[in-house]
């Protein structure tokens, strides 16, 4: 892990970058006596109230009260984290970003490792290609040629030849001066204990690199050209490849894409290359393993949907259902799986071959959500005209449920369970409490889990005792840390259920954070500064939330789910009096608030 940025550097940063040229770049500015002026790109405006500051180097909008410096800036405006602004900053004036600890020798010493291993891997990459195009490389091209792809494509991928010889590689590494131990530890060259012999790993095959995110090979694969065995040869572990977590294609996907969307997951490499041969640039090959988690976070980190391809027989429908086991716990709301079953026998290549772009396309479009999968496989085998058979798929469903993250769609599926079963959806909510312990599915920083439909804690209950927080202030404690999750909540306000404690300050905050101006923590206590309400923000603000940063969002929907359930609970008579009191206290209500005061005020009066 890099150290941390040294202030000096951020303090020299600042000192050499003018706020105007950074604000100005994005923002449309007129100078106006000292300072400049322009339209607040925090919040709606028509007249402008956003300045900046040449003098005193920052802005400030009197609308809204956006503040900051050149750093603040870029992190608001272009959605930055402050390493990657200070990044950004610093390659304006063409300067490398320090790390603290880096003069740390065991630093060096693997920053050194990495960059040595990456350089290695390159050189032979090259090697691999160049000798493609010699005359030794005649079989591997004719090869390649026979398999249907065109030298675009080959180049594309970066595909290569590894000589028929014991040593081909060896020598040219050696001639740029790289050790054999080194040779040895990225897998290249293997070494033979009992009779202490060296050869090149790989002879007589094509080669494919295995390419990290950024493009930089990390690895191979190899084929043999004919029937020999092993038919693949991988890479061994090495400081910088696991196979648990590399995707082969993935990178070449990135590439072909500005944005890239979905990737389909499939088995092999010459799968990942033939769809490409016939334009589907979105699969990615797991390395003859199973889709790790590892390899899902990876993915889910750039696209929203994945879609895994099986095999049609016994062994893909068991390939399918580890990789939903893999997949659940990672399905927070927006994100999508589905599952593609080829016909037996065939893999993507033979098929897309046969079926050409559209065919294989239309049947990526036809796979099976995670929701529908997940029904289909267990009533696999099951008669379910039986009870007990229907207990058994109830169950199984149940289960794969409770691994969901909370959100709509764990929601969604117990709604449907129940329908497809006739059972109630609350004695499943009941059963799956019981089941995961509670714990697991509780926000992470009390030990009580969310349960449906009961009361709310009591007021005193649920204010800081014993330093826990009160729901409400956990929804708005996550917001304080991540104020763009504001886009997670409903048009409607009205969940701020007004009669809990820290609801009003909450209902304030999602008010100011839709209104668009306040896109940090910072800019967000700077308004309520030197109110008893600041404080309490400023309180939340230093309290980090335990829940995990990529369930943040599930949660928070959770809760207020929770809370407009509740909602439904309180008598008429609370609501309007809730209502009634925000009215009074002067706060405009919003149409639907004023339209369900009125309906309020009806059922009340009988
Ligand atoms: N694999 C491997 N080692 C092997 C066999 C397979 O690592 N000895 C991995 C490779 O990543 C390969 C994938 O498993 O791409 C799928 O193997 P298989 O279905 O046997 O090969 P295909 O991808 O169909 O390869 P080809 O079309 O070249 O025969
Ligand atoms: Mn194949």
């Amino acid at each position: 892990m890099a150290g941390q940025i040294p202030q000096r550097f951020i303090d020299d940063l600042l000192a050499r970058t003018d706020v105007v040229d950074i604000v100005s770049e994005r923002v449309k500015l007129k100078k106006t006596g000292r300072n400049h002026s322009g339209l607040c790109p925090f919040h709606q405006e028509k007249s402008p109230s956003f300045t900046v500051s040449a003098d005193k180097q920052f802005y400030h909008c009197f609308g809204c009260g956006a503040h900051g410096n050149a750093l603040r800036f870029l992190m608001e405006y272009d959605r930055l984290a402050f390493p990657e602004a200070v990044e950004q900053l610093a390659a304006r004036l063409g300067l490398d970003v320090p790390r603290e600890g880096q003069d740390d020798p065991h630093q060096q010493f693997r920053e050194r490792k990495r960059k040595e291993g990456v350089n290695l891997l390159e050189l032979a990459a090259s090697f691999f290609r160049e000798r493609m195009k010699m005359p030794e490389g005649r079989q591997a091209r004719d090869y390649l040629d026979q398999r249907g792809l065109s030298p675009e494509v080959v180049r594309e991928f970066g595909i290569g030849f590894a000589p028929a010889e014991w040593e081909a590689l060896r020598h040219h590494l050696g001639e740029h001066g790289i050790s054999e131990a080194v040779q040895i530890e990225y897998g290249l060259l293997v070494h033979r204990e009992d009779s202490g012999r060296m050869y090149d790993r790989f002879r007589d095959r094509v080669m494919f690199p295995i390419r990290d995110i950024r493009g930089r090979t990390v690895a191979f694969g190899g084929r043999v050209l004919g029937d020999g065995k092993p038919k693949y040869l991988n890479s061994p572990e090495t400081p910088v490849f696991h196979k648990g977590r590399e995707l082969y294609g993935l990178y070449e996907a990135r590439q072909a894409h500005s944005r890239l969307e979905r990737v389909v997951i499939v088995e092999g490499y010459m799968d990942v290359v033939a769809l490409a041969q016939f334009g589907i640039r979105n699969a990615v090959a797991t390395l003859g393993t199973a889709t790790t988690e590892d390899h899902l976070s990876r993915l889910f980190r750039v696209v929203d949907e994945v879609v895994f391809c099986f095999d049609g027989d016994r062994a893909g429908r068991q390939a399918a259902d580890r990789a939903l086991r893999t997949a659940l716990p990672m399905m927070i709301d927006g994100r999508q799986a589905r599952f593609l079953f080829l016909p037996e026998g065939e893999d993507p290549d033979t098929l897309v071959r046969r079926e050409g772009a559209d065919g294989f396309a239309d049947r990526v479009t036809c796979a099976s959500p995670l929701s529908e999968f997940l029904f289909e496989q267990a009533a696999q085998g099951r008669d379910l005209g039986h009870i007990e058979e229907r207990e058994r798929y109830a169950s199984q469903v149940l289960d794969a449920i409770g691994q969901l993250p909370d959100g709509m769609l764990k929601s969604l599926l117990l709604t449907e369970l129940s329908r497809r079963t006739g059972v109630d959806q609350s004695s499943f909510e009941s059963i799956m409490l019981r089941h995961s312990g509670a714990a697991q599915q509780a926000p992470a920083d009390s030990s009580q889990p969310l349960p449906a439909g009961e009361p709310l804690p009591a007021p005193n209950e649920a204010v800081g005792q014993g330093g826990s927080l009160g729901l409400m202030a956990r929804a708005l404690q996550l917001l304080v840390h991540e104020p763009g999750l504001v886009e997670r909540l409903p048009d409607n306000d009205n969940w701020c259920a007004l009669d809990q404690p820290d609801a009003r300050l909450c209902y304030q905050v999602v008010r100011l954070l839709k209104a668009g101006g306040y896109r940090s923590a910072q800019v967000l206590l700077a308004h309520f500064h030197g109110t008893p309400e600041g404080e309490r923000l400023a309180e939340l603000a230093r309290r980090q939330p335990l829940v995990p940063k990529e369930v943040r969002g599930a949660e928070l929907e959770n809760w207020v789910s929770y809370f407009q359930r509740h909602r439904q609970q309180r008598s008429p008579q609370d609501e309007y009096d809730a209502l009634l009191a925000r009215s009074r206290a002067g706060e405009t209500l919003s149409q639907q608030e004023r339209q369900r005061l009125s309906e309020l005020l009806m059922e009340l009066k009988g």
